[in-house]
C-alpha cells in the first residue's frame, strides 16, 4: 500500500510508520510539527516521504495524496489544552483540518480512510444502578469533587453505581473541546464516505502509552506525567483517589490495529463508516498505573492528592469486542510487560525515530 499518514511525526504516528515500513508499504508522512507536540526539532524517519505541511493547507494535502491508496489520519491537536482560549486552535487542527483533508480526498481517487478516534466521545462510561439498570450520570458537580465524592451516583436514586464496558453504539457525550472535535471528525468522515462512496473506519483509542510518548506537557496523557515525575526522582502525584478506571493500551498494539484496519477497508461497502473501540480489554485504575510505574522505575511510591480537574470523567472503559470479532485484532502486550518497558523507554524529547 501507499499510505498518506497525517500526524506521522507524532507519538502514535511514529509507531504506525514503523509498522507500515516493516511490511514494505510506502509511507508519505504529512505533519505540521506543532510546537506543543514537538518542543525539540524532529528528525523524519529516513524510510518515509516526508512533507512538513498542515492538514489545513489544501495545496499541501492535494500534493500529498498523489498516488496514495489509503489515508491514515492521525494529525490532531491532543489533550485538554490549558484553558478554553485554546478552543479555536483545537477546532482548526481537528475539525477544519479534517474537513480540508476530506475535501481534497473527494477531489482525488482516494476512497479509503482510517481515522484516529477516541473513547473521549463517550463522556462518562457505562454504569448500572442495582435498582434502575443502565443509567447515564451527568458531569460531576464541583461541590462533590471538592468534598472528595468522586464516584458518579445514580441520577435517579443517588445510589452507588457499577461501572461497565461501553460499546460502540452507546450514546456519545463529548465533554470538552477536544472530545467534541474527535466526534466531529467521525461525523465528517461519515459524511465524506456517503457523499463520495468512500470507506471510513474510526478507531476509538483508549489511553495509549509506550515508548516515544511525549513528556509531561498540558497535552500528554496521565502515564506520561507519572513517568516524567519518576524520571526527575519525584513521586508521581495521583489525582482524585486514584480509583479512576481506564484501559491503558500499548502503542504498538494501536499501530497494529491501524494497519489491520487499512488492509480491511477494501472489504467494506462503499459509502460506509464504522467505529471500533480499541483498548486492551483489561481495565486498570490510574493509581495502579502510578504504582506499577513507580515499582518498575524503583522510584518513590505515588502520592494521592485528591486534586481534580473539572470535566475529567471518572471511569471510562470500553469493550473492544467488535474490533476483535470483525477485524481479528488481538492486543499483544500485557499491562505488566508494557509498563516495565515504558518505565525505561525514552520519551519524546529523545525521539523514537
Ligand atoms: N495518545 C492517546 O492516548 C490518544 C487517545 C485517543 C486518541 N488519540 C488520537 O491519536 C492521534 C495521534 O495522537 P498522538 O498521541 O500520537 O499525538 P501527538 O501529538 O504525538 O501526534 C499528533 C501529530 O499531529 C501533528 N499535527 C497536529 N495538528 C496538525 C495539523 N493541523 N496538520 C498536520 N499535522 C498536525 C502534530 O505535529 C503531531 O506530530 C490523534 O488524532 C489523537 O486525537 C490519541
Ligand atoms: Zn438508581
Amino acid at each position: 500500500m501507499r499510505v498518506l499518514l497525517t500526524g506521522g511525526a507524532g507519538f502514535i504516528g511514529s509507531h504506525i510508520t514503523e509498522a507500515l515500513l516493516a511490511r514494505g508499504d510506502d509511507v508519505v508522512v504529512l505533519d505540521a510539527l506543532l510546537p506543543s507536540a514537538h518542543p525539540v526539532p524532529h528528525t523524519p524517519h529516513p524510510g518515509v516521504s516526508w512533507i512538513h505541511g498542515d492538514v489545513r493547507d489544501t495545496a499541501a494535502v492535494s500534493g500529498a495524496l498523489r498516488g496514495v491508496d489509503v489515508v491514515c489520519h492521525q494529525a490532531a491537536m491532543v489533550g485538554l489544552g490549558k484553558d478554553f482560549a485554546d478552543a479555536p486552535a483545537y477546532v482548526g487542527c481537528n475539525e477544519l483540518g479534517t474537513a480540508t483533508l476530506l475535501a481534497a480526498m473527494a477531489e482525488s481517487p482516494v476512497r479509503d480512510l482510517v481515522l484516529a478516534g477516541s473513547m473521549v466521545v463517550y463522556g462518562e462510561g457505562r454504569y448500572d444502578c442495582a435498582r434502575h439498570g443502565r443509567v447515564t450520570p451527568g458531569p460531576r458537580a464541583e461541590s462533590d469533587l471538592a468534598a472528595g465524592a468522586f464516584e458518579p451516583r445514580c441520577p435517579r436514586c443517588g445510589d452507588a453505581l457499577a461501572p461497565g464496558l461501553v460499546g460502540e453504539d452507546a450514546p456519545t457525550d463529548p465533554r470538552n473541546v477536544y472530545a467534541a472535535g474527535k466526534l466531529a471528525q467521525e461525523h465528517l468522515a461519515a459524511a465524506w464516505a456517503r457523499a463520495t462512496g468512500g470507506r471510513a473506519v474510526s478507531l476509538r483509542y483508549h489511553n495509549v502509552y509506550g515508548p516515544g510518548m511525549p513528556r509531561d506537557t498540558p497535552y500528554a496523557g496521565v502515564a506520561s506525567f507519572f513517568r516524567s515525575s519518576l524520571a526527575r526522582g519525584e513521586a508521581p502525584t495521583v489525582f482524585e483517589d486514584g480509583g479512576q478506571r481506564r484501559d491503558f493500551v500499548h502503542v504498538r498494539d494501536i499501530a497494529a490495529a491501524n494497519v489491520l484496519a487499512m488492509t480491511a477497508l477494501t472489504h467494506r461497502e462503499p459509502g460506509s463508516f464504522r467505529a471500533y473501540n480499541a483498548g486492551s480489554g483489561t481495565p486498570h485504575t490510574v493509581g495502579e498505573m502510578a504504582r506499577a510505574l513507580a515499582e518498575a522505575c524503583d522510584g518513590p511510591a505515588p502520592v494521592v492528592t485528591g486534586e481534580y480537574r473539572l470535566g475529567d470523567v471518572r471511569h471510562i472503559t470500553a469493550s473492544s469486542k467488535r474490533l476483535r470479532d470483525e477485524l481479528g485484532w488481538r492486543p499483544d502486550i500485557p499491562f505488566e510487560a508494557g509498563v516495565r518497558e515504558f518505565a525505561h523507554a525514552p520519551q519524546r524529547a529523545v525521539a523514537l525515530n
